[in-house]
């Protein structure tokens, strides 16, 4: 039996590292096992300029601790009105990493998100030309779309269009969790890639109402049948080039989600690396697992894969209930649960 592993230092293509004092609790996990972020710009207001990424940046650099081999990517958060040369700017000076597209109104802070693609014409033209990435929360917003088809109808509706009237340009469909984005992003050119999160490969909507609700085990796209599970976790163990890691993890204040209209968002940073290695030894992948945590996304990215390394090693743990205090107060995913897979290194 396998008792230690070894790979390339990993990094979280998809995070929400929010601001202020949430953000000095949480931003040492992800530091702790990532080289790298994409950090999501949906603050409130969002980041939908340079100034405000590079300040943003700064606070997350003063948040995690001194001599963290860790850097923040940024993202610039789409809106209708979305400036074409400021996008092209962020991102010729390293400022942007991506842009990042929430359909208005889809999940946290997206109100200002895009209520027309139609509206970014200029935008995505000019990002196809650069090689900018574009991350898509792919969800259709429509109240009358069942809330479990929403990912399916968006991919239909949104998503084909969008990828043959832009051809070159680079798409991550973010946090996927429906056979259907399995299968789009398997048939399309090596331009379309997608993250997944350790919940969508661990829990099903079963999970959100097991003996009364659950409202940690809800997050946005929300889970699915076990079906679309099953389909989301071999895609992720697959070692495919176009499948890696992005946690979304999304922590909201233990009140904010134990309420009567409670936030989406499963906290998993604090245990995330180890959570992916249990998938991948339950499924005998481990032998893909540096793939899909460190080689895939730099790859689709044309960034360096890290220097450095960590270890992880096979010690059963127990996840804490709660992790901070006060305002910061935070349920992590599998709170309670032991873990087999321990970060050593
Ligand atoms: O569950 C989610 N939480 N999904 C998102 O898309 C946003 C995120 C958040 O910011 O809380
Ligand atoms: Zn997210």
């Amino acid at each position: 039996m396998t008792t230690t592993i070894t790979i390339r230092r990993p990094d979280d293509w998809h995070v929400h590292l929010r601001d202020g004092a949430m953000l000095d609790a949480v931003a040492e996990y992800t530091a702790r096992q990532f080289g790298r972020a994409i950090v999501m710009p949906n603050l409130s207001p969002p980041v939908t300029t340079v100034a405000a990424a590079q300040a943003y940046r700064g606070r997350i650099m003063d948040a995690v601790p001194q001599g963290a081999d860790f850097i923040p990517l940024m993202t610039c958060y789409l809106t209708d009105d979305a400036d074409p040369s400021e996008i092209a700017r962020g991102f010729q000076d390293g400022v942007f990493t991506a842009c990042k597209l929430y359909p208005a109104n889809a999940t946290t802070n997206s109100a200002h998100g895009v209520t027309d693609i139609r509206k970014l014409t200029h935008v995505l033209e000019a990002m196809e030309r650069i090689g900018m990435p574009l991350l898509i929360h792919g969800e259709v917003t429509d109240s009358d779309v069942d809330i479990f088809d929403r990912e399916a109808v968006f991919i239909e509706r949104t998503l084909v269009p969008l990828v043959r009237d832009y051809p070159a340009l680079k798409i991550v469909l973010e946090h996927i969790t429906t056979a259907d984005a399995v299968d789009f992003v398997e048939g399309s050119g090596p331009q379309v890639a997608a993250t997944i999160t350790p919940q969508h490969m661990i829990i099903n909507r079963n999970a959100i109402f097991a003996g009364g609700i659950r409202p940690h085990n809800y997050c946005l796209p929300i889970a699915k049948r076990e079906r679309h599970r099953l389909a989301v976790r071999k895609a992720g163990v697959s070692g495919l080039p176009s499948f890696f890691l992005g946690t979304d993890s999304a922590p909201h204040e233990i009140g904010r989600k134990q309420s009567a209209c409670g936030c989406a968002g499963i906290f998993n940073a604090p245990f995330a690396i180890e959570t992916y290695a249990q998938v991948f030894e339950e499924e005998d992948a481990l032998d893909n697992f540096e793939a899909f945590a460190s080689l895939n996304g730099p790859a689709f990215y044309g960034l360096p894969v890290n220097e450095g390394t960590v270890t992880l090693e096979r010690t059963d743990h127990v996840v804490p209930g709660t992790l901070g205090e006060g305002e910061t107060c935070v349920v992590p995913f599998h709170a309670g649960e032991t873990l087999r897979w321990k970060l050593v290194g």
